[in-house]
């Protein structure tokens, strides 16, 4: 079978359809009982996923909202940044990015549910948990604890969302999309450590929360205490052991982790899709009813929001849409007929209890059975090695080591969680050098100027003060840098000295790095850092003295505030000490922890606002290369075209950018990750933990760095660098994210696409699997194909190779059947293919491209 579809001409009357179909109505009355959340009077299968506003721009909302949408969900999960909304103290934000009403009311508009996760302390790998550091300041606080002053503040926080949504009519109860909402986050994890306070704080922030009436349903994750009638939710890689604390409520899981964060120095992780889906068909084959991605769309970490410490600026966290907001496939299209197949068995799944029996050793058949015939079954081997075949009612399925069957008639299989039916993408990153305005076309690098940072004190509101102070209480975390200097009396005759000028400056930081500078001057190796496991930071630095006065400036910097655990917003930074001179030879030490030290909060270049590129210091001859502390900047034309863009910071060491005046976040190139533990194709069968499936072992963490669309002009665009250590901006590309080859591989022995489900039914005609492929972007057409094979191909998207059988007719029937078209499905069968290997279950496998 073959079909050909939706040519160029056809695309304008479907995306007509979708507009008109995508009309929106929302329920009056959200309620709860121990199967479902209910919604006006129905009980419901929900599929959510996690987008956080502020880690996209208001321009990518409506894409990523209906890539959402057309990926099956039907909530959109976000917390509210509190950080973000109310920076200093009653000044609030609700602009650009920290635009919630306007970001819920897209979600409405596509006609999908909000979960609201106001928190207001919400992790989230954001910085300092995305409390505002102001709160740490108010007098008497103890923060997420039974305290007045907390619980004023945290409350004035919540009434103000609650209010704000309550105005513009978006809870449920008003006719608006929020069905849900969350107060705290994980308490529960760390709550003995604040002992019996911490039961006390849990129920007044119930009571408190309740006292809102929003008119829908509060959840508390991980709060197996949570009181009545707020719902206790799971957050996990699997949820499907979870019971809620009540028989009068459903099971939740609010965070299922499809990826996990990268931090700077780590490998890049990832999640199998046949892992994720195994662990979601477990969690509706076990009674859940409500999922939520963690995350659907990871985003990015703009400006210093990250947390930490060490915190990537990317949050892509190989979630079903990346970093770009592009499908990432097959995850995207695998969980798109997960939800379909889950969504067949809706009608049956809410209205009864199911009923589990043993198959075998690690085998499961659960049946959802109804008195008026409805019958839907999940048949799971939860077993790590071999594959089994089962035998349900008469008939025999085969069952690939950790995966789940979905049945929705209790006999047919609609989907498998280890065969995949959907595409497979390949991106490809399309380098391009920084176009330089056209003004400016002189010799390389001369487009750059550039501005120094003076080493040590040279702002006014310096400040001196006896001995070392922590970082954050002097900050405020107003910038990530904080001078610490001394002006020192080394005497001629001084011990250290008697060998020579030669002595060792060893320093002590909590973190998160350091750099340090003798009369001046960086000191060789004189930078240090800690590690997102381990922030602290010594250092051992040989240094040359001169007699008399020397002096000691180190730059200590944070490079993202601790977001999770219990006292997490005490943790501390900075060169707490201590700070000593070692003499190389006699072993004598002096301390100079205790001395008259003078501190700068921030680099000159931010109270001279450098970022903004406008000032008429810059400097344009001979461009410095590889010296620290150092700003840059060049204007540049946007790449052509639509794809998303990124610059690629090889070449520069740590620091911060600005595109037009808005922080594209920290770049951090030179923090490469271990070298060991990575794998391209890791074993999905098993239990996924966050170190599990790693790539990128050995190279930077980070050198990909994404700046929105909304943020470039055609041309004249300004790019301004802060280089903390030393790099040479010339070599600075951009690269736009392509679709690269298309590929699809479906076995005989998978279950025929999820669509075809009811028209299979219908007429009554057994069909088989098929390949479809389809370009996914708007416009495009496959016009090639680089590979195809019916048989036994092996390898994966751009490695395909034919196995021992191979049909010789499969390259032709492909390209006939798909080239110039935007999409294409083609029967795994023989019917189309003929026989090149009787008795032999045979594949498909494709690779094309678009263009
Ligand atoms: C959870 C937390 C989330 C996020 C996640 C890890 O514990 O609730 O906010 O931090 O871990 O990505």
């Amino acid at each position: 079978m073959i079909r050909r579809s939706r040519r160029r001409e056809e695309i304008p009357v479907i995306l007509l359809c979708l507009a008109v179909f995508a009309a929106v109505s929302f329920a009056a009355n959200v309620t709860y009982d121990h199967r479902a959340v209910v919604i006006d009077g129905k009980r419901r299968v929900l599929v959510s996923g996690s987008i956080h506003y502020p880690r996209s721009t208001p321009e990518m909302w409506p894409d990523l909202i209906q890539k959402s949408k057309d990926g099956g969900l039907d909530v959109i999960e976000t917390y509210v940044f509190w950080n973000g909304h109310e920076p200093v103290r009653n000044q609030y934000n609700f602009e650009g990015r920290y635009d919630l009403v306007k970001f819920v009311k897209l979600v409405a508009e596509a006609g999908l549910y909000v979960h609201l996760r106001i928190g207001p302390y919400v992790c989230a790998e954001w910085n300092y948990g995305g409390f505002p550091l102001w709160l740490h300041f108010v007098p008497g606080i103890e923060l997420r604890t039974d305290n007045e002053p907390f619980k004023a503040e945290m409350q004035r926080f919540t009434v103000k969302i609650v209010d704000m949504m309550k105005q513009e009519r978006l809870f449920a109860s008003q006719g608006g999309p929020i069905i849900l909402s969350q107060i705290e986050n994980e308490y529960g994890n760390i709550d003995s450590a604040y002992g019996p306070a911490a039961k006390t704080y849990i129920k007044w922030a119930a009571t408190m929360a309740l006292s809102l009436n929003t008119g829908v349903p509060w959840v508390m994750c991980q709060q197996s205490d949570a009181p009545d009638p707020i719902i206790n939710t799971c957050n996990g890689f699997y949820c499907d052991n979870f019971t809620p604390n009540s028989n009068n409520k459903p099971k939740i899981w609010t965070e299922n982790w499809s990826g996990w964060f990268l931090p700077f120095g780590g490998p890049v992780p990832y999640r199998p899709v046949e892992d994720l889906a195994f662990a979601v068909a477990r969690f509706y084959q076990r009674g859940g009813t409500f999922q939520n991605y963690y995350m659907y769309h990871g985003g990015t970490n703009f400006g210093r929001s990250s947390g930490g410490p060490f915190i990537a600026t990317s949050y892509d966290y190989d979630a079903p849409l990346d970093e770009y907001g592009l499908l990432r496939q097959p995850k995207w299209g695998h969980l798109k007929d997960l939800h379909k197949a889950i969504k067949l068995c809706e009608k049956a799944l809410v209205a009864t209890d199911p009923t589990v029996t043993s198959l075998g050793p690690n085998l499961e058949a659960t049946v959802y059975r109804t008195g008026s015939g409805l019958c839907a079954a999940f048949l799971a081997n939860i077993g790590t090695q071999s594959d089994a075949t089962v035998n349900f009612s008469g008939n025999s399925y085969h069952l690939p080591a950790w995966s789940v069957s979905i049945l929705p008639d209790c006999k047919n299989v609609v989907f498998n969680t280890a065969k995949i039916n959907s595409v497979t993408v390949v991106p490809s990153f399309m380098r391009q050098s920084l176009k330089v305005a056209a003004d400016s076309s002189d010799a390389i690098g001369s487009a750059w100027s550039y501005i120094n940072e003076p080493v040590g004190i040279t702002k006014g509101d310096a400040f001196s003060k006896v001995g070392l102070l922590e970082q954050i209480n002097t900050t405020a975390d107003k910038s990530d840098y904080l001078w610490y200097s001394l002006s020192t009396d080394i005497k001629a005759d001084n011990a250290f000295l008697e060998d020579g000028s030669q002595t060792v400056l060893h320093v002590q930081s909590l973190g998160h790095a350091l750099h340090a500078f003798i009369n001046g001057k960086f000191a060789g190796d004189g930078s240090g850092k800690g590690s997102s496991s381990n922030a602290k930071v010594t250092v051992d630095i040989p240094v040359t003295l001169v007699p008399g006065k020397n002096t000691i400036d180190l730059l200590s910097l944070t490079v993202g505030l601790q977001n999770y655990g219990a006292f997490y917003d005490k943790t501390g930074a900075g060169i707490t000490g201590p700070v000593q001179l070692k003499g190389l030879h006699n072993g004598s030490t002096n301390d100079l922890s205790s001395q008259q030290w003078t501190y700068q909060v921030g680099l000159k270049g931010e109270e001279l606002n450098l970022p903004s590129g406008s000032s008429s210091q810059w400097i344009s001859q001979t461009l410095p290369k590889k010296q620290p502390l150092i700003w840059y900047k060049t204007t540049f034309d946007a790449p052509t075209g639509n794809d998303p863009v990124a610059i690629d910071f090889t070449g520069m060491g740590k620091g911060e950018a600005w595109v037009n005046g808005q922080s594209i976040g920290r770049y951090w190139p030179t923090y490469i990750s271990q070298t060991g533990g990575c794998t391209d194709s890791c074993n999905y069968r098993g239990g996924y933990s966050s170190n599990k499936c790693l790539k990128n072992c050995g190279k930077p963490s980070q050198s990909l760095y994404h700046v929105p669309r909304s943020w470039l002009k055609s041309s004249g665009n300004i790019l301004v660098l802060f280089e903390e250590t030393g790099g040479d901006p010339t070599q600075i590309a951009f690269a736009a994210k392509q679709t690269g080859s298309l590929c699809s591989h479906v076995s005989q022995s998978h279950p025929l696409p999820v669509d075809m489900w009811s028209s299979d039914r219908t007429t009554g005609k057994k069909s088989g699997p098929m390949v479809s492929l389809e370009c996914p972007v708007p416009n495009q057409v496959i016009s090639s194909i680089k590979f195809a094979s019916f048989g036994t191909p092996r390898g994966g998207c751009g490695s395909f190779s034919h196995g021992r059988c191979s049909s010789t007719k499969a390259l032709s029937i492909v390209q006939k059947a798909c080239i110039g078209s935007k999409s294409c499905s083609i029967g795994v069968s023989t019917d189309t293919f003929g026989d090149p290997c009787r008795g032999v279950t045979k594949s498909l496998a494709i690779e094309a491209s678009c263009t």
